[in-house]
Parts: C-alpha cells; structure tokens; sequence
C-alpha cells in the first residue's frame, strides 16, 4: 500500500494512493449525470416524505401535505361503488326475498355481492367453499336445520341462532340426557339412532332404544328421526351429520346435547349485504323454493 498520492503515467489521471499488488486505483470523478441522478433522487425522497405519509411516529406516522391515504381511498372506491349500484341496491332492500329469484339482473347483482360477504364474514365458521365443519353446517346441499328458501335463510343470517344478543334469534334447546337417563339407556339410544339412520347397529339395544326414542326424542326429531326444521332438530335418519354418527360422538351428543351459536348478523351487516349474503347461500346448490310452492 503507498501512502502518497501521485499521477498515473498512462492516463494522467492522479491515484487515489490505493494499490493491491501494483495496481493502482485511479481518483476519476463521479459521471456527472450519475451525480445529478443522485442528488434527483434525493430531493425527491425528501419530497415524498413531505407529500406522503412516511415517517413512524410514536402513535402512527407522519400524514403526509397530501393527506392520501390507502383506507380513504378503499372507502372511497366502495362509495363510488354504491353509488354506480343505487338502483339495484334499493331493488334489493325493497323485494320480497322469496320473489328475488324471478328477477335475473337483481339475482345476479346479490350473488355477486353476497359472495364477497361471504368471504369477508362467513367463511371463518362456514368455511371458505361454504362445505361446513363439525358444529357448522354444511351450507351446500339441501340439508337444511332451519329451512333453505331464501327467507328463511335471511331470517337465520339477520337474526342468528341460540345467540344472546338478538331476541328474535333463532332458538331451541336438546336437553343434555346424560342428567335424565341411565348410562345403559344412552347405549341403547345411541344404537337405535344408528338404526335410524341405517347404520350398523345391535339389535335387541337398538329395540330398547326406539322405545326410549319414541318416550324422549320424538317429540323434537319425529318418529322416525326426520327432523323438525321449527326447532331446528337435525334429521337424525339421514348420511348428513352436524357433529358425528360414530357411536362415541352419538353418546357424547346425546350425553351432554349440543348448543350450535351463530351471531346475528343483523347487528353487523346492512340490509343489502344481509339480502345478498342469503341469495349467495340459495344460489349454492340446496337453495328451496318458498313453503308451498312449486317450483314448476
Ligand atoms: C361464529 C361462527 C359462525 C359464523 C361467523 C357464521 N355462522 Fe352461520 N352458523 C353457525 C352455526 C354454529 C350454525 C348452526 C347453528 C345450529 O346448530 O343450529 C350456523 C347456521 C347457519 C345457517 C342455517 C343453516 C341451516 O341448515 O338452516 C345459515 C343459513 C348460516 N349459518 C349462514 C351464515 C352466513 C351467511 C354467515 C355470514 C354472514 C354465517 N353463517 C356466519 C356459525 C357461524
Ligand atoms: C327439545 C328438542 C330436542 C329433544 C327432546 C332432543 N333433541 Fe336432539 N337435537 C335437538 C337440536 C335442536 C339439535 C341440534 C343442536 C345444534 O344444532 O347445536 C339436536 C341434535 C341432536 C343430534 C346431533 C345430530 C347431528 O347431526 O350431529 C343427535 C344425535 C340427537 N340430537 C339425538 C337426540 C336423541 C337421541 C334424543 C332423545 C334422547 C334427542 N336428540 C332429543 C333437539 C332435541
């Protein structure tokens, strides 16, 4: 390493002094358009800064002259949005829910919409195909707890089920049997619901069990486990199962009953995003026609 700086002989252009093993650096200045890129990108990053909120501050960030920012333009965005939809929102406000279907352009505006409702609120419980897990239905096919015509699908979405904070909401109770009945009699229920529902099952308990069923069950699942839809008292004589038809599960549900909550969605959404959702949820594929009416 030389410590002075001198000129190099070929170029004339003095050395920075640096050399590794005899070469030697030489001291060119910057391109000028290289430094004035620079110097541009600096005042310009000092300008961002200023128009543009940039800077943390100990509670948020500085705002920026500008006052842009990514929140107040989605609100915006979505208000420009309503307002291109006012006529379809107030149709969809306004109509008979049951007569939604008849009205194609409306129909396909509140799937669409009803769609991203889904997503944003629903999907966490439903899941995001609508398929349900254990303790949450299945929104898909044509099993219905408490009905699948569009106002009722609406009443279950606006007012929720077994919730404490809507007193409209849809409620019933199964009474937890494992306080009432002997552990032998929960075995033989559990056989004769597996009877019910044509599983494979022991006869003679299954027997006992129908008795019981007839005494304890029927009078909210039916007489032969259909199910009663006003009470929200799941099919028990069907392959669909809201939380499980392995014996262990039966006795567990039958043992201590089950209580499914869903929030009142009538507290949260607006109404056309309550109209859209249930539309979204007809439209999946186990929608049904209004009580009564034929769908020819
Ligand atoms: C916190 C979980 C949760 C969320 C979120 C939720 N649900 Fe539910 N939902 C439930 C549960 C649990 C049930 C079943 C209640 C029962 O056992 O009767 C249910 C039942 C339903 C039913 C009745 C199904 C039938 O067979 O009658 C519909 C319709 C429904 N949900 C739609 C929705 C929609 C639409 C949304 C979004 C706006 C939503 N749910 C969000 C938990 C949830
Ligand atoms: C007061 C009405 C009522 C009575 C009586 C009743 N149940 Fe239920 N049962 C229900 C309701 C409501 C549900 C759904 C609970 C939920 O959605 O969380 C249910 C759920 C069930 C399930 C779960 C079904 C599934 O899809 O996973 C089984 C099994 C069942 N009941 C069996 C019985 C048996 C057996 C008896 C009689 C010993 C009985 N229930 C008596 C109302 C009743």
């Amino acid at each position: 390493m030389a410590d002075k700086k001198k000129t190099d002989e070929v170029s004339g252009v003095e050395t920075t002094g640096h050399s590794w093993d005899g070469i030697e650096e030489l001291n060119n200045p910057l391109p000028r358009w290289w430094l004035w890129t620079l110097y541009m990108t600096i005042i310009w990053g000092i300008g961002y800064t200023i128009a543009y909120p940039a800077w943390p501050m100990v509670s948020g960030a500085t705002q920026g002259l500008l006052g842009w920012s990514t929140r107040a333009n989605v609100v915006r965005s979505i208000e420009e949005h309503e307002a291109l939809n006012a006529g379809l929102v107030s149709q969809l406000v306004a109509v008979d829910m049951d007569a939604l279907s008849d009205d194609t352009d409306l129909l396909r505006y509140a799937v669409a919409r009803g769609s991203s409702v889904f997503k944003a609120n629903c999907s966490q419980c439903h899941g995001s195909g609508a398929a349900g897990a254990k303790g949450y239905p299945n929104l898909l096919d044509n099993d219905w707890l408490w009905g699948g015509s569009l106002s009722e699908i609406a009443y279950s979405v606006r007012h929720g089920i077994r919730n404490d904070t809507d007193t409209d909401a849809r409620f019933s109770q199964m009474p937890a049997f494992g306080e009432i009945l002997e552990d032998a009699d929960i075995d033989a229920l559990v056989e004769q619901v597996l009877a019910l529902s044509g599983q494979d099952h022991d006869q003679a308990a299954a027997a006992r069990g129908a008795v019981l069923f007839e005494e304890n069950c029927a009078a909210c699942h039916g007489e032969t486990g259909t199910g009663d839809r006003a009470q929200g008292a799941p099919n028990l004589a069907d392959e669909i199962w809201l939380y499980g038809a392995d014996r262990e599960t039966l006795k567990t549900t039958i043992s201590m009953a089950r209580f499914g909550v869903m929030p009142a969605w009538g507290q949260r959404l607006n109404e056309p995003d309550i109209r859209a959702v249930a539309a979204f949820v007809h439209g999946l594929g186990g929608g049904e026609n209004p009580a009564g009416l034929d769908p020819n």
